[in-house]
């Protein structure tokens, strides 16, 4: 478990299935996502069921509100390897109401500082539509960087986007902790 100012971070549950299900199926949640072939609740569940315990190479974290205990998103850390140290990030607030709050910014800043501290990463990176300015912004605040932009690799209602990739180097979390 990972403790920010605002948020728990901890392992999802099965039985939160439903939750995961209704975000993925959210257009304002997905607007700027890659949401793929749709899944039922029933595959989601199963999903998170069969899933392998967090480790290393992949950590799946529910961010939970820590002043009412509300589920309301995941951040991952991915595709870690160990010969260079580099993951890969990913964060959504699924729950709406809570959207503008800085609970996305406390995720971020807490999970990338389990990713330095606990995992000993080098490196967290991560890829972002251009037009998603409220996630930039989240990013940028926490420390991440522009590092390239790769053109027309994300598609939504028949036009094609850019994405940025952004880097974080151990050292450089804008943390807001003393
Ligand atoms: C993007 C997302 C993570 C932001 O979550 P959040 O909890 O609202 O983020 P925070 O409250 O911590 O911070 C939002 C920041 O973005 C800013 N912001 C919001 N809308 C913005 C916009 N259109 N343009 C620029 N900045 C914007 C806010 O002002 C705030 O910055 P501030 O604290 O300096 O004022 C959340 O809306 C979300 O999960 N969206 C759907 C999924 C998604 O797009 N995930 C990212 C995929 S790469």
């Amino acid at each position: 478990m990972v403790c920010g100012k605002l948020v728990k971070l901890r392992a999802f549950e099965p039985a939160e299935a439903d939750a995961l299900w209704r975000w993925n199926h959210d257009p304002d949640v997905m607007r700027w996502m890659d949401d793929g072939y749709a899944a039922s609740a029933a595959q989601v569940r199963r999903r998170l069921e069969e899933r392998p315990s967090n480790s290393y190479g992949d950590v799946l974290y529910a961010v939970e509100v820590l002043a009412d205990g509300a589920l309301i998103g995941l951040v991952r850390l991915r595709d870690a390897e160990p010969e260079t140290g580099v993951a890969e990030l990913d964060l959504y607030l699924g729950e709406k109401d809570y959207w503008g709050r800085g609970y996305a910014t406390d995720a971020l800043r807490s999970m990338c500082r389990f990713g330095f501290e606990d995992m000993r990463l080098h490196k967290i990176s991560l890829t972002v539509v251009t037009e998603n300015h409220a996630a930039i912004s989240v990013y940028k605040k926490a420390g991440f960087v522009e590092e390239g932009r790769l053109r027309s690799v994300f598609r939504r209602d028949g036009r094609w986007y850019d994405q940025f990739t952004m880097g974080l180097l151990e050292g450089e979390l804008l943390d807001d902790r003393p």
